[in-house]
């Protein structure tokens, strides 16, 4: 994780950087830094915490003049959040400074070799030694910083975006990638260039940018095109600038008092968004471009894997209900960090369905690797366009939720259980597995989700007021049946991730083999309890829990009359398909958790611990 920014033009860096630094911010948070040269000297300030600490640091600590800089904001992997261990971290010599977004897997054994030839270190980051060894490179091999900084990259393991600086070669930046995401903005002819994690930094200056590829680095260079070469043999690239379609608004609050309560009323138009012509309900067509390219490999399919982690593995495991029903094609949902380490068996028969959001989750791109390397077909369902996962599928599909920049995903999963509901009713009508009637209903229905999310949006301070009761539990229990299980898992996640409550999502019929034991008069229950599917058991379970006095939240189907006489609180959905209920029962349990979150005084946008693109494994 981690976010790295840095200019070299002709403006004042400082404020660009800065700027830049906020906005990815969502990649961690736990200490902030800044490099800026005036000229003749290199400046830097750092601390622990967020950019607004940074900000006031600075203005205490140096000139914040400048037209060159370097600036970052950390998610702690080696050595504990505080200020030495902040980046940017300098050599020894104190001429190059570095920014650094990953792990270098082997630092201890060169920080013994470079400590044997004399170098000391102030922190405990692996950064601080590849700069030192970049610089032993540099006056040992007598070699510029370019070629010392591909020297030094040939010979650490381990994962990295990196911005270097050298005071004595105050015209450049140099930038390098692997495992790790790195955009260069393209200035007008060349004149001053952007660098970042992603393109949200520099997206008012420049709509040109640069993707770097694993295993490629760069010379930015004022006035000259970008020189972008192979790290492992210093052969030439033929780099492409490409038209960002980011705007500013899409990545401002909007008026909304955070990211996710933002991304949360998204939700109708990023639904619509996704999708935009592939659904075409009145002809009855599904047409999603990367499925249509590879239909016959999909119908000859025996199995699909879904591989993802977090809020992805949910989508996954709701896609899996979906894709069994309507295809009739065996599922494996596995987490993407257990596959890429468990010897799997993965056949060329094999789809391996690849979720994620940021298209940039390391375990995620691993597994991709691995089920590659054994012969599977990969497709890739992200969201960020040109993300490392979307360009590292066979093919694959874009959820087009637009940037989801709170760390807690929303929008990303209704729109990922969207995209993969068309793909599996379009296989299940190319494989006769749905009838007709049935499909033309789902395409039907699947057109009027946005208007229903919409509908339960507007009951917003219906579910505050529930929140208002319930801030102050130590734990909480989500129970689903069926295409709602992956939603109680997924409402449990949301409540622990943002306010700190204990929470777990459970099968409902499961409850009796253990989580009963837990309920007593203050152990707040959220039962999804639509009319759909296994309604008279879930009605079961939630007689079952008054008995030991639990307080039921249950999110009902409008005008339900059962559950309402039993329940504590009930919320309505409208009416809707079961296999598409989750679509629906996960927006009151998002606005429960955030509600109970912005009551509980939590950093909504930034939960503590975590950072929004797991980078690292
Ligand atoms: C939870 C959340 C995480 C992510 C997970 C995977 O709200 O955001 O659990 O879902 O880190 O991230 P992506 O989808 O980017 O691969």
């Amino acid at each position: 994780m981690c976010g790295i920014t840095g200019y070299i033009g002709n403006r004042d860096a400082y404020p660009i950087i800065i700027n830049g630094l906020q906005r990815l911010e969502y990649r961690g948070y736990d200490s902030a830094g800044i490099m800026l040269f005036d000229g003749q000297e290199i400046n830097f300030s750092k601390t622990k915490g967020k950019v607004s600490n940074l900000q006031e640091k600075v203005e205490n600590d140096i000139s914040a003049s400048g037209s060159i800089g370097i600036g970052h904001t950390r998610w702690a992997t080696h050595g504990i959040p505080n200020d030495l261990n902040s980046h940017p971290h300098l050599s020894q010599s104190g001429d190059l400074a570095i920014v650094h977004n990953g792990i270098i897997e082997n630092y201890d054994s060169i920080k013994k070799e470079l400590i044997s030839r004399g170098y000391t270190f102030k922190s405990d980051t692996d950064t601080e030694v590849l700069i030192n060894l970049i610089e032993e490179v540099k006056n040992q091999e007598n070699v510029m910083l370019g070629k010392a900084v591909q020297i030094a990259l040939s010979q650490v393991i381990g994962a990295y975006a990196i911005a270097v600086f050298d005071k004595t070669k105050p015209d450049e930046i140099v930038v390098a990638k692997l495992g790790s995401p790195i955009a260069i903005g393209v200035g007008k002819n060349f004149e001053e260039f952007f660098i970042a994690s992603d393109a949200s930094p520099f997206i008012e200056y420049t709509k040109d940018a640069i993707y770097l590829e694993d295993e490629e680095m760069a010379i930015v260079k004022i006035g000259r095109e970008v020189a972008v070469r192979k790290i492992i043999d210093d052969s030439n690239v033929d780099a492409k600038i490409h038209e960002l379609q980011l705007n500013l608004e899409q990545i401002e609050k909007g008026g909304y008092d955070h990211f996710m309560l933002k991304e949360i009323y998204e939700q109708p138009k990023a639904i619509t968004d996704t999708f935009r012509g592939r659904l075409l309900a009145k002809e009855g067509i599904i047409k999603i471009s990367g499925l249509e390219n590879n239909m016959k490999k999909f119908l000859n399919a025996e199995r699909i894997i879904i591989v993802a982690c977090g809020t992805s593995w949910h989508a996954g495991l709701v896609a899996e209900y979906i894709f069994e029903d309507f295809a009739r094609i065996p599922v494996e949902v596995e987490y993407a960090s257990e596959f890429r380490y468990r010897n799997p068996i993965i056949t060329e028969k094999d789809i391996v369905i690849a979720i994620s959001q940021s298209g940039e989750t390391a375990d995620t791109l691993a597994a991709i690797k691995l089920a590659k390397s054994k012969g599977a077909f990969v497709f890739g369902v992200c969201n960020v366009v040109g993300s490392s996962i979307a360009r590292e599928n066979d093919s694959g599909a874009y959820t087009h939720a637009g940037p989801e920049i709170g760390v807690a995903s929303t929008k990303a999963f209704t729109t990922q259980i969207t995209l993969l509901a068309l793909m599996a009713l379009r296989l299940a009508r190319a494989k006769g597995t749905m009838t007709s009637a049935s499909y033309r209903l789902y395409l039907q229905e699947m057109e009027l989700i946005p208007k229903k999310v919409k509908q339960v949006l507007e009951i917003d301070s219906q579910i505050k007021a529930i929140a208002k009761k319930y801030l102050l539990s130590t734990n909480c229990l989500y129970l689903g049946r069926g295409f709602n299980f992956p939603v109680a898992l997924e409402g449990a996640l949301k409540l622990k991730e943002i306010s700190y409550i204990h929470a777990e999502g459970y099968p409902a019929a499961e409850m009796k083999h253990g989580p009963i034991a837990l309920i007593d008069d203050r152990m707040p229950i959220i039962v999804i309890a639509i009319n759909k599917g296994h309604y008279e058991k879930i009605v079961s379970n939630i007689q079952e829990i008054k008995s030991r006095k639990g307080k039921i939240i249950a999110i009902v189907t409008e005008g339900d009359v059962t559950v309402k006489e039993i329940a504590d609180h009930v919320i309505e959905i409208p009416e809707v398909e079961e296999a598409l209920s989750p679509l629906l029962t996960t927006i009151p349990l998002q606005l429960l958790s955030y509600h109970i979150a912005v009551m509980r005084d939590c950093n909504v946008d930034q939960p503590r611990n975590l950072a929004k693109s797991v980078t690292v494994e």
